[in-house]
């Protein structure tokens, strides 16, 4: 089974790609599930996210460390999109697959478009970068099934200063920069409801003048700010000129 979790598009793209190369079946997190049966291949489980801040999104982690799988004995991959590079992404994942008892058999990375606005100096890519990215992930998918099929080695994207991006910035950013209180409206917003009907976990309220409300439970996928057709969802001022983004339906 390959279980995936996806905020605008890129790591559902790169999960359809592998379950069409592997014979199986891509199946998105359900958050709010105590437990998932297993679906499509059943002599595996490829974990499927962004790299949120050189790490696992913490809903992610969250999940890997709650869930009930028929996952004992069976080997476990990961594959994450990432707008340049994943660190020690891999090492954390690891780690949490190896407290649940389970045994973690490779990990795998593929660069896709940037998704990240909300500091200074971060942006999406340019639409020349962004399709050239689309355009290479199915060749970059080929080796990645290989080596999940054949044991073969790791593919990774370590960039630079990997340790201090996981284990320093990694921390600190899950604590002090994913508070999803300076999510807001603007003065565009026709209350169309489409951010609420789509946020992955329901954190989105329309309230009765017709407008959105965000609460605490966030996993700061950034697809309400991407998706929203008229631009109209702000995160305090970071967002501010920032461009968006949604990956296509399928490439
Ligand atoms: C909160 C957040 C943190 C991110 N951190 C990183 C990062 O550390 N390194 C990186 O290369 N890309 C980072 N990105 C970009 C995403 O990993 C990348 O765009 C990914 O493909 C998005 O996948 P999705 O479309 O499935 O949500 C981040 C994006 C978000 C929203
Ligand atoms: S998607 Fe945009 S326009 Fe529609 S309710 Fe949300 S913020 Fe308003
Ligand atoms: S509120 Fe926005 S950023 Fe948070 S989980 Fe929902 S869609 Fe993602």
């Amino acid at each position: 089974m390959i279980l995936y979790f996806s905020g605008t598009g890129n790591t559902r793209l790169a999960a359809d790609r592998l379950a069409r190369l592997t014979g199986d079946q891509a199946v998105p997190i359900d958050f709010d599930a105590a437990s998932m049966p297993l679906q499509g291949r059943r002599d595996r489980i490829v974990w499927c996210f962004p790299t949120y801040s050189w790490g696992p999104p913490p809903v992610v982690a969250d999940f890997i460390s709650r869930v009930r799988l028929e996952a004992g004995g069976i080997p476990h991959f990961m594959l994450t999109t990432c707008g340049d590079d994943m660190a020690y992404t891999d090492r954390r994942w690891k780690r949490l697959i190896a407290a649940r008892g389970w045994q973690a058999a490779g990990a795998f990375a593929v660069a896709m478009p940037n998704t990240y606005v909300l500091m200074k100096g971060f942006d999406v890519d340019s639409p020349e970068t962004a399709a050239a990215k689309l355009a290479a992930m199915p060749a970059a998918m080929e080796p990645i099934a290989e080596a999940i099929g054949s044991g073969g080695p790791d593919i990774l994207i370590r960039g630079s200063w990997p340790w201090v991006k996981s284990y320093v910035i990694y921390p600190w950013f899950v604590r002090h920069a994913m508070s999803p209180r300076p999510f807001h409206h603007t003065g565009a917003c026709t209350g169309c409801g489409g951010c609420a009907r789509s946020c992955p976990l329901g954190n989105i309220a329309m309230q009765p003048g017709g407008t959105p409300h965000w609460g605490n439970r966030c996993a700061m996928c950034l697809r309400c700010y991407h998706s929203c057709p008229r631009n109209a969802v702000a995160y305090g001022k970071a967002t501010a000129g920032k461009g968006r983004y949604m990956a296509p339906k399928d490439i």
